[in-house]
């Protein structure tokens, strides 16, 4: 893998050996790779194990099979994390594939035109807090009694710099959501802490992703978009779905067994720009 400068980075194979991870979101739709798919690539490559967690189940499994053909260990688990019933079904299917539950990341995020002024008529608010906040709230309920079972573990939720500072017009209820995934991150830190169970959310800024770059097709200049999300950091590089995967592996891992409750901004500095 090439670095920053074109400089070589190490592997670390063995940096997540003994991890075993339920990572919902794992699918991505179409080609490419998403941010959870990144993420669930990215921690079987450090040596976890993997359960890769989708609504659709083909695309969790194509995930998993990638993973299998490079050498790692995964598993694929369809389920919807509005359901809490599902979640608990994820965590067991974690535990018995695998023996044991030590991280937790959650990247399923829905988006919806939402605004104070024009509520869109059906209005996807409700949907959009039920799948982003609701959602992870039943996935970490249903996993903190086996992370807390492993003698301490790792939950990481996937924000957005859109619940940080204004984003555009009909983000309302996704910037809402991302905004409460912080707030629900320091309660989990408070109440599991004792038992060594981490939070943390990693509150990721524009990266381009399959996501993004369908919604970039419908815009009038899709390059123009896109370069306008490039130039938007202090960094003048485009963020990737394996950028948002690296600051997550770091939270899954035991590097970071000191952190907790944290939001960690990963935008090339684009929060701290007036651009
Ligand atoms: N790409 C960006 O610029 C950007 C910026 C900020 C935050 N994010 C966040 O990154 C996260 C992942 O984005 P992505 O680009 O990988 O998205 P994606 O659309 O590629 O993947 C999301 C996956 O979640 C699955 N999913 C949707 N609803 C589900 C449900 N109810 N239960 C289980 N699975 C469900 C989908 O089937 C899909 O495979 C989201 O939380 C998104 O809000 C992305």
């Amino acid at each position: 893998m090439t670095g920053v400068g074109g400089r070589t980075r190490p592997a670390l194979r063995d940096r997540l050996a003994g991890h075993s991870v339920v990572v919902t979101g794992a699918g991505t739709a179409g080609d490419g790779v998403g941010n959870g798919q990144a993420v669930a690539r990215l921690l079987a490559a450090q040596g976890a194990a993997v359960l890769c967690v989708d609504l659709h189940g083909d695309r969790a499994e194509r995930v998993a099979q990638a993973i299998r053909d490079a050498g790692g260990t995964a598993a694929a688990h369809a389920g919807d994390v509005r359901d809490p019933r599902a979640a608990s079904a994820m965590v067991a299917a974690a535990v018995d594939r695998f023996g044991t539950l030590t991280g937790l990341v959650c990247t399923v995020g829905v988006g919806g035109p939402s605004s104070v002024l024009a509520p869109p008529d059906p209005d996807p608010w409700a949907d959009v807090l039920d799948v982003n906040v609701t959602g992870a709230l039943h996935c970490i309920r249903a996993a903190a009694p086996a992370l807390v079972a492993a003698g301490g573990g790792s939950v990481v939720t996937v924000g957005s710099t859109a619940g940080l500072r204004h984003y555009q017009p009909g983000a309302l209820a996704y910037a809402t959501s991302k905004a409460a995934l912080s707030g629900l991150t320091l309660s989990v830190a408070g109440e599991l802490g004792p038992h060594r169970v981490r939070a943390n959310t990693v509150v990721i800024g524009q990266v381009w992703s399959p996501m993004v770059e369908a919604a970039a097709a419908r815009q009038p200049d899709p390059d123009g978009y896109r370069d306008r999300r490039r130039r938007s950091g202090l960094i003048p590089d485009e963020g990737t779905p394996e950028d948002v995967a690296d600051a997550v592996a770091f939270l899954v891992s035991d590097e970071s067994r000191w952190i907790t409750g944290q939001s960690l901004v990963v935008d090339g500095g684009a929060t701290l720009t007036m651009r």
